[in-house]
């Protein structure tokens, strides 16, 4: 038996040691929760993905009756972003959420299905998209999402070859 220990560092900051851009980017992604469309959950996230052109793409959850058929804010300014500027690289993304009248406390965290694109993304663009992840007490900053989901399963995943390819089972 061996045994593989999964590290990952994150950065974390008070919102005032961000940089100016930095700063900007997170104000868009909280000025962004207040058009998120969440009459169920009443939990309001917005995201904001800066652009390599300097454009930033804002997105916010859009819930319908049928769960599952929503879609999460950052899925929802990615998607957007990729759909109008299919050839500019993201390059960061910050995410603030809102609920029960105020910003959390504790920094958001994106969703498991959330990462599966991004990591798609940074694939696609071939470079890694920096992380701001908001909360009101402290900020944190992870430099890619490699570090939010160890053990990824991703295009290259599907070309090499498994135990089972040799093995009846
Ligand atoms: N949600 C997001 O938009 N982003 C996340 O990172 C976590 C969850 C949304 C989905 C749903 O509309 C609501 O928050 C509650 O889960």
């Amino acid at each position: 038996m061996k045994e593989l220990e999964i590290t990952a560092k994150v950065d974390i900051y008070n919102y005032d040691e961000l940089s100016i851009a930095e700063k900007s980017l997170i104000n868009k992604a909280k000025e962004e929760t207040q058009k998120a469309y969440a009459p169920y959950s009443h939990f309001r996230v917005g995201a904001a993905l800066l652009l390599k052109n300097g454009v930033v793409v804002t997105g916010s959850n859009q819930e319908n009756a049928a769960y599952p058929s929503g879609l999460c804010a950052e899925r929802t300014a990615i998607f957007y972003a990729n759909a109008q500027y299919p050839d500019i690289a993201p390059e960061v993304l910050a995410i603030a959420a809102f609920t029960n009248g105020t910003f959390l406390k504790d920094c958001v965290s994106p969703c498991g299905a959330c990462r599966q694109v991004i990591l798609e993304v940074e694939n696609r663009y071939k470079q890694p998209i920096t992380i701001l992840l908001y909360g009101e007490d402290e900020v944190y900053k992870i430099k890619s999402i490699r570090d939010l989901l160890p053990l990824c399963f991703e295009q290259k995943s599907l070309q090499s070859q498994t135990i089972f390819d040799h093995q009846s089972i």
